[in-house]
């Protein structure tokens, strides 16, 4: 594996890989890698040659009072487990390689960018639009994967893609979690044990919704006092926001209808986490629980 720092030499290495004909897939993390973010390589390696992935932990979509400063970073590691994968190229450029003095441009993906994590991490979006845009730009993929744990960030990004007619297919990546159903984030590296039992609340709320569904229930307001109502019973979690939105619009729906997502964000002592639940409902078609609160299929 090569590790690359600068934007020259990593557009150089990935216009020389386009010329010889090779699909180059593309997987944008910002380090501190666990399971989940391996899926989205191992399904790169399968799908494409050569496997290009970024570390980078972009300072432009951190709010002045959030966790910059100290996200976790653990590049050795990082890269010793990208080796054994047989991941091709590293990119790792410095805050001053991607954004030099006298950086300018942003991209705001409008209305979408503006609820639920936009709200709550004003400018959030705008951060990760602008630093996914540009790592498109200087690689160059054919296919970029993305985790649908970040379902907001995931259609926005799409969104991006398909306004400015990029030449990168958006690839959804599913759910990776925990035995316990916590679901992988680099975050998680933040909980004290006794939050770290906490946090599986998220998920046992997202089941509990995933119950009622399957019991029959299609009414958001409903959905949400059932995740309310569980995420109440843990004494050191916060409630942020429990939601049922439309997945094209992220707007609230009243009633499960077309593709849906259950929401959560909630903090758990200082850290925030989020988590979702895909909701598919299919008229006509029978209704189907899955073990599994990441899908739902009615
Ligand atoms: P990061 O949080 O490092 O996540 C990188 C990718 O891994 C994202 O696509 C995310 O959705 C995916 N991912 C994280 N946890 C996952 C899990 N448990 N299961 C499946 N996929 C998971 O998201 C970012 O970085 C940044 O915003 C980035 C897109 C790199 C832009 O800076």
């Amino acid at each position: 594996m090569e590790v690359i720092h600068t934007v020259e030499w990593m557009k150089q290495t990935a216009r020389q890989a386009r010329a010889e004909g090779r699909v180059i897939g593309f997987v944008p993390t910002m380090g501190a890698l666990h399971a989940g973010h391996l899926s989205l390589v191992e399904a790169a390696r399968r799908e494409t040659s050569p496997v290009v992935i970024s570390i980078f932990v972009n300072p432009k979509q951190f709010g002045p009072q959030e966790d910059f400063a100290k996200y976790p970073r653990s590049f050795e590691n990082d890269q010793e487990l990208l080796e054994k994968l047989g991941v091709d190229f590293l990119f790792a450029p410095s805050a001053e390689e991607m954004y030099p003095a006298g950086f300018r441009t942003t991209v705001n993906v409008e209305g979408l960018a503006d609820r639920l994590e936009g709200r709550a991490r004003p400018g959030h979006f705008r951060g990760v639009a602008t630093v996914v845009l540009k790592l498109l730009e200087i690689i160059g993929p054919r296919f970029a994967y993305f985790g649908r744990k970040d379902a907001q960030q995931l259609r926005v990004i799409r969104q991006m893609a398909a306004d400015l007619a990029l030449d990168a297919e958006i690839v959804t990546c599913p759910i990776v979690r925990e035995p316990d159903g916590l679901a992988m984030s680099s975050r998680n590296a933040y909980l004290s044990p006794a939050e770290r039992r906490a946090a599986t609340v998220l998920y046992r709320a997202l089941d509990s919704a995933r119950q009622a569904i399957a019991g029959g229930e299609r009414d958001a307001a409903r959905l949400t006092a059932a995740m309310r109502g569980v995420l109440a019973t843990e004494p050191l979690a916060a409630l942020d926001y429990a939601e049922v939105v439309d997945a094209d619009t992220f707007e609230a729906v009243t009633f499960l209808r077309g593709t849906c997502f259950a929401l959560l964000a909630v903090r758990i002592g200082a850290t925030r986490l989020i988590d979702n639940m895909l909701i598919e409902t299919a008229s006509n078609a029978p209704v189907r629980t899955d073990r599994s609160p990441d899908r739902c299929s009615l």
